[in-house]
């Protein structure tokens, strides 16, 4: 176990790239989502992409205070609804906005083992499920945000 480095938005164009499919779920496999984990709590974070550490792989770690959700290759099976919320991100920090998700989303993924897995995501996990998901694209919220309220939250926490 090992916390990694988080790569920031406009330092590295990794976060840019398309993270290629797992194929291999061997030890290397689990050591990453071990640091991902890690890394993610030690940055009080709920939720982080490989590529956020320099890994364009489709792996993902979630806990939103329901435990940990490690996903190898997720895919969005279907969504339903739809709600604007705050969202940061660990590799853009300092920085929230509003951005528009699904309201409930339900992903297929693997396991590290490679065993076929499905999680159904609403409210805060729906949302994390969406941003993480993107990050294996490529894509950050700030591309999607309607309104940067990085001002406006800290006026509210004067
Ligand atoms: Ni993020």
């Amino acid at each position: 176990m090992a916390i990694r480095n988080i790569i920031e938005m406009g330092k590295d164009d990794i976060l840019r790239k398309h993270s290629r499919k797992v194929t291999k779920f061997d030890h290397r496999l689990g050591v990453l989502l071990d640091d991902m984990a890690d890394t993610m709590y030690e940055a009080d974070g709920v939720g982080l992409a490989a590529p956020q550490v320099g890994v364009l792989k489709r792996v993902v770690v979630i806990d939103v205070g329901e435990g940990l959700i490690e996903l190898v290759n997720p895919e969005i099976l279907w969504s339903e609804g739809e709600v604007i919320s705050t969202e940061g991100c660990l590799s853009v920090p300092g920085r929230r906005g509003t951005v528009q998700r699904p309201e409930k989303v339900r992903v297929h993924a693997q396991d590290r083992k490679g065993n076929p897995i499905e999680v159904e995501g609403e409210g805060l996990l729906a949302v994390c499920l969406c941003h993480e998901l993107d990050h294996l694209d490529g894509v950050l919220y700030v591309d999607k945000m309607i309104e940067d309220v990085t001002d406006k939250i800290e006026e509210e926490n004067e």
